[in-house]
């Protein structure tokens, strides 16, 4: 039996990902062992799953963590630790279109939740951090301080369709409004842009005539439940291997790309 590697899963509702990791561990499907859930919805029916399972869970509460936030000066709530220009030069990396003063409410106000959920999960040490249905942004704040081994990211994600399609909150529906054929789920790396990671694993599964948006979501939780225990064993076996790569396209330009090489 491999090492069993700790994960940190973090989710903010019915955590039905959660459950398949939870089962797959106990199944030996994965090597490894969930150590703690985290949520920033209280309400979050996953927290109820890792309390059956005697799990550690815990709630970061970033509603009202940003709701008090935006009573005081940013320069008195921002954690000790927080370095602005570093953050912001890391996430204009993908989104250009801010205007300053909004980028760095929004940065240094996340960075407040981030430290609290950061200050809680070093209390379970883990070696992989599973977000599954988890609704938050996270930072470059949070993210530079998980993903210590640049070489070796360890913040896995979740996505409701084929990436690089259809990004944000409502794959299966994207999909299904654009009248697509296929659909499907994908698991990446985590980097500082909104589901744009190195892609890990995908399925897909084909979407009939008679198919309505709930069918299409219900297809696709079936697929996410059999893909996520795969990808998180893959890293427990560490056969994960993520590369850049460059192209030269046919008008000459060059394309970079950081990939996943599953090794074996
Ligand atoms: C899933 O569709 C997942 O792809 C997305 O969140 C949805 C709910 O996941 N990230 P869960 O039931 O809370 O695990």
């Amino acid at each position: 039996m491999a090492n069993r590697i700790s994960i940190g899963v973090l989710i903010s509702g019915e955590g039905t990902n959660l459950q398949a990791i939870i089962d797959a561990c106990q199944q030996n499907r994965i090597d490894g062992r969930v150590v703690f859930v985290g949520s920033d919805n209280p309400d979050a029916h996953g927290l109820d799953r890792a309390r059956k399972h005697g799990i550690p869970a815990f709630v970061i509460d970033y509603k009202s963590i940003l709701r008090q936030s935006k009573q005081q000066p940013l320069e008195d709530i921002v954690p000790e630790d927080f370095e602005l220009e570093k953050v912001l030069a890391a996430q204009s990396l993908t989104r250009r279109d801010w205007d300053k003063s909004k980028a760095v409410r929004y940065l240094s106000t996340r960075a407040v939740a981030e430290a609290a959920l950061l200050k809680k999960m070093t209390l379970y040490p883990f070696d992989l951090l599973v977000l599954a249905g988890f609704m938050r942004v996270l930072t470059p704040y949070f993210i530079d301080r998980v993903n210590t081994d640049s070489a070796r990211p360890r913040i896995m994600n979740i996505h409701p369709a084929l990436l690089p399609s259809f990004p944000g909150v409502d794959g299966y529906g994207d999909t299904y409004r654009y009248g697509c054929k296929v659909g499907g789920c994908t698991v990446h790396f985590v980097d500082y842009g909104e589901d744009t990671g190195p892609i890990i694993g995908q399925k897909a599964f084909e979407i009939k005539p008679q198919d309505t948006v709930e069918t299409v979501r219900a297809k696709g939780l079936r697929l996410e439940r059999e893909l996520y225990p795969e990808c998180i064993q893959l890293f427990a076996e560490g056969r994960l291997k993520v590369v850049s790569k460059t192209y030269i396209l046919r008008d000459g330009t060059r394309w970079k790309r950081k990939v996943v090489e599953i090794t074996h």
